[in-house]
């Protein structure tokens, strides 16, 4: 594989500086020895730093493959998250400073989180959300989505956040697997200069979800004069944010939680048509997201911390709120797009708020790469001292360009591995130890440990092979929202003999310094701009399209956002294919799932290649999307079919 190869020749080592480590939180390899001797202990340790109502009798109950983290105690994540640093230095600490795409501004402190939080819970409750209720989330990045999220925190109701960007289609499956009680929205959100049209997409998906009974809308457009083109409010089911929460007092008794309650669900793609919705817990989850957020960012007191991912991926969830502000950090919150109005948004924010950490994905990193070095030159980005990358694999050149022109030679880079299903951070350095090299998110966090194995469970101390990782951590997901059997299937039976391993779906190589090289998915979801897509979805939304009969989607590499989608499709009988049809489906598939999932090709063709015992043979669909030369072919039903398409594909617009 070329990928495995251009990996191999990258041999540039970068070790922190000294400045770096001297004040470091961590700047030796003790802990990693500590935690590998008794990683009970550092989780138990970690926990301790968090504020329990009672402690947990045990630490961990493992019966692979289910997990229970501290057993016994009680928590409340919107207290760890708030009340305990308002009572001491941090009350006039900003929390969150907030910029709105227009450029409008609010900085909230802690005491102002801590207020509108424990109104809008009482709002929630009053409206007869309960402990165990799960509540919708579809909202733009404004603080309410934060407020929104620690209010069921506090009351022990369950958040599902669905990212801003799905279809109502997409809103209305999720709000149904859950079935969600109240959906909190907003008339709008501002991207690109144009408006999202949340609620308008709300009341779509609502016309087929009867578990909701009431829906909280933002007032995101007052300048506008609270346009109600954007938010007919149905009365008895439709509240304004502002009028139920108006008299609603500032203090709201905290639900005493169990450690394994459920704090939140949170759905991603997998394998088949329908989303997974991931189930994480209070305590565990917590313990992760605070701990490795101190550990991974350095975070210190007077940092100013931003991720830049959307509220609605999991990311978004463990660094931009549960982690940072378990911590007490002070988080920057950006509504809009990266090149809004100029090219330089980011960099001027990070001027502005005097940045110090800065987390953001491969796929940004790489569109600012293209748009040129002037936009980051303009601005003084000399606060920054650490930065991030989550979501993808990143390649040696982007990391190179990050570490130069927007860390300026002098920060160190932490290229965090981890997914929806892990909670926090897994494989990342240390910035104050490990000597990082670019492509690799180097070795497992203290407390983590992984493998690299082949199909029979056999360890791959160097090369290629499968990830797994072989002993649970307090923040991995405990199930699949009301399908646990899934769970077991998805995450703990690619090695039969050893169902005590966890397996995330990636592949990955591992060099002679034990560090790890993600290589990337190994199962049909891809990985869009750092989002994760099923193929299934993207299949399944097409065929009902009524001029589908048939279609296969496979990724092709891309060189901004890593992966895209590239579909082949045959058609009833009577429909003919045309360059209408071909965006008709693409918009179709946007209305479906979301602009994210749009294909980038669509290849429409007679037949497709298929086995003798008809299955779709996708590995050779990708060689044609990919431009290469064919794998084996001799176990195809029709060799004829594949060449035509290649011929056809290489012809295409
Ligand atoms: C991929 C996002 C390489 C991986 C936090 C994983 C990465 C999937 C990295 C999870 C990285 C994430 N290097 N690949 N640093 N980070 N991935 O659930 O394939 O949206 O399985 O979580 O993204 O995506 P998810």
């Amino acid at each position: 594989m070329s990928e495995i190869d251009a990996l191999l020749q990258e041999n540039r080592k970068f070790a922190p500086s000294r400045e770096f480590r001297r004040e470091a939180l961590v700047s030796d390899d003790s802990l990693y020895k500590s935690a590998a001797a008794d990683p009970e202990a550092f989780w138990e340790k970690q926990a301790g730093e968090l504020q329990w109502f009672e402690k947990w009798k045990s630490v961990c109950d493992w019966k692979a493959p289910h997990v229970k983290w501290f057993e016994g105690g009680t928590l409340n994540a919107s207290v760890n998250c708030l009340d305990r640093h308002v009572t001491g230095a941090r009350r006039n600490k900003a929390a969150l400073i907030w910029e709105g795409e227009p450029g409008d501004r609010r900085t909230l402190t802690y005491w102002d989180l801590y207020v509108e939080t424990q109104k809008f819970a009482n709002a929630l409750t009053k409206l007869g959300v309960k402990r165990g209720d799960r509540v919708a989330i579809y909202m733009p990045m404004i603080p309410e989505t934060a407020i929104a999220m620690l209010a069921c925190a506090r009351i022990g109701a369950i958040h599902s956040v669905v990212f801003g960007g799905f279809s109502p289609e997409s809103l209305r499956d999720r709000i149904e697997d859950a079935k969600a009680k109240v959906l909190i929205t907003a008339d709008g959100g501002y991207r690109r200069g144009t408006i999202v049209p949340l609620k308008r997409n709300a009341d779509k998906a609502l016309e087929g979800c009867p578990s909701i009974e009431h829906v909280v809308v933002v007032q995101r457009r007052p300048a506008a004069g609270g346009d109600e083109a954007f938010a007919e409010m149905r009365a008895g089911r439709d509240h304004w944010w502002h009028d139920v929460i108006r008299n609603e007092p500032a203090k709201c008794e905290p639900a005493k939680m169990k450690a394994e309650d459920v704090l939140y669900i949170l759905y991603t793609s997998g394998t088949t048509g329908k989303p997974k919705g991931i189930v994480h817990t209070t305590g565990g989850y917590l313990t992760g997201a605070a701990a490795t957020t101190k550990l991974v960012f350095d975070l210190k007191e007077d940092d100013v911390f931003w991720c830049t991912a959307d509220v609605g991926w999991v990311t978004g969830h463990s660094y931009l709120v549960y982690g940072p502000l378990a911590n007490g950090a002070t988080c920057v919150m950006y509504e809009g797009a990266p090149d809004w109005p100029e090219k330089d948004r980011f960099w001027s924010i990070c001027e502005r708020y005097g940045v110090t950490i800065l987390y953001t994905a491969p796929t940004a990193i790489r569109a600012f790469m293209k748009w040129g070095d002037q936009w980051p030159a303009k601005h003084d980005l000399s606060q920054l001292r650490l930065l991030g990358s989550v979501g993808e694999p990143i390649n040696p050149e982007a990391w190179i360009w990050y570490q130069q022109k927007i860390g300026g030679g002098r920060c160190p880079i932490v290229d965090t591995w981890w997914q929806t299903e892990t909670g926090a951070i897994v494989i990342s350095p240390l910035p104050g130890v490990t000597e990082t090299k670019p492509g690799s998110a180097t070795m497992p966090l203290p407390g983590f440990s992984a493998a690299l194995l082949d199909a029979n469970a056999k360890e791959i101390k160097v090369g290629g092979g499968l990830l797994a990782l072989t002993r649970p951590w307090p923040s991995i997901a405990r199930t699949i929202w009301g399908d646990d059997a899934r769970y077991v299937q998805t995450y703990f039976s690619k090695w039969p003999n050893r169902p005590d391993l966890y397996f995330p779906g990636d592949g990955a190589k591992r060099d002679e310094d034990g560090y790890y090289w993600i290589l990337g998915r190994v199962d049909d979801v891809l990985n869009v701009a750092g989002h994760r897509i099923g193929t299934m979805e993207v299949e399944s939304a097409l065929v009902e399209h009524p001029a589908v009969a048939e279609a296969a989607v496979v990724g092709k590499s891309h060189e901004l956002k890593g992966q895209a989608l590239a579909a082949f499709v045959t058609l009833r009988e009577g429909f003919q294919h045309s360059s209408d049809l071909r965006d008709e489906l693409r918009d179709f598939v946007g209305e479906k799932i979301g602009a994210i999932a749009k294909p980038d090709d669509i290849l429409f063709s007679a037949d497709l290649p298929k086995t003798r015992s008809g299955k779709i043979m996708r590995r050779l669909l990708r060689d044609i999307a990919e431009g290469r030369a064919m794998g084996d072919t001799s176990t195809l039903a029709d060799p004829n079919v594949v060449a035509a398409l290649k011929e056809q594909y290489e012809g295409k617009e």
